[in-house]
């Protein structure tokens, strides 16, 4: 068993990871967003991609999911834990707060999204009905009770385009197809974890409120702000939860 992080916006390093190596891996995809870093955190292996690059230069349309999730995998990750940057579309979900989505509608388009469209062999459907893995959703949520942390479990991720922001308008739209919090890198990723069966979960920092869901518009130093210190509880959670996934005690 072995775990990779991926990290998203304001999660370009994780602090409490011991470095190792670093690896530039080639996959058949292309590269994925920065070398893989191998290292421990609490002395378990684990391996850490940055999802927009090291300098956080990728925008969310960019990234090359397949590398990445392929390059995971070929790194010997079984389980990934992947950080994804949000608005806040329900308004119980305050800023610099952690959620645990559940389920996923995909807005996005134009990015590669599968593994099974260009091999000669058979249309290979998966099952998809619950996008994310119950048993790293289960550590994930003991994780963030053991350290203290405030993680609300449970609500549908609305994966949007980018890079710009939402219209108050789509994001009406967005909480009447029963979203409750809206980002632009939670798909394809999640599918494509899927598609090479990796035990695939996301912890989700809420940045701001969506568009049209506080006065105003979106202040971008607040969402700076927020995620850094979401960034912080994020940490603290991964720290509990990756010795109770390994099965060792913290
Ligand atoms: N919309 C889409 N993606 C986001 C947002 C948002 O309001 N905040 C952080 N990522």
């Amino acid at each position: 068993m072995k775990l990779g992080i991926i990290g998203g916006s304001g999660l370009t390093h994780l602090r409490n990871l011991t470095v190792q190596e670093r690896r530039v891996f080639r996959t058949p995809y292309g590269e994925p967003s920065a070398p893989m870093v191998h290292g421990t955190v609490g002395g378990q292996d684990v391996i850490f991609l940055p999802r927009h690059g090291q300098a956080h230069t990728i925008p969310p349309h960019r990234v090359n999911y397949q590398a990445n999730l392929w390059a995971l995998k070929e790194s010997g990750a079984t389980h990934v834990v992947a950080v994804n940057a949000v608005g806040a579309i329900n308004t119980a979900f305050a800023s610099g707060s952690l959620v645990l989505p559940d389920q996923i509608i995909d807005y996005t388009y134009d990015r590669e999204h599968t593994f099974f469209g260009n091999s000669p062999e058979p249309v290979t459907h998966i099952d998809f009905t619950n996008p994310y893995c119950e048993m790293l959703r289960e550590v994930l949520r003991r994780g963030a009770i053991e350290a203290g942390i405030d993680l609300a479990v449970g609500a549908t991720y609305a994966a949007t385009q980018g890079p710009r922001f939402e219209t108050i308008a789509e994001i009406r739209r967005l909480e009447r197809d029963g979203a409750d919090i809206v980002g632009m890198t939670g798909m394809p990723e999640a599918g494509l974890a899927r598609e090479l069966a990796l035990c695939y979960a996301s912890v989700a920092v809420v940045a701001n409120p969506a568009a049209g869901k506080a006065d105003g518009e979106i202040d971008l130093r607040e969402i700076e702000r927020f995620l850094e210190g979401g960034m912080g509880k994020v940490r603290a959670l991964l720290e509990h939860a990756i010795p109770l996934l390994y099965g060792v005690s913290a």
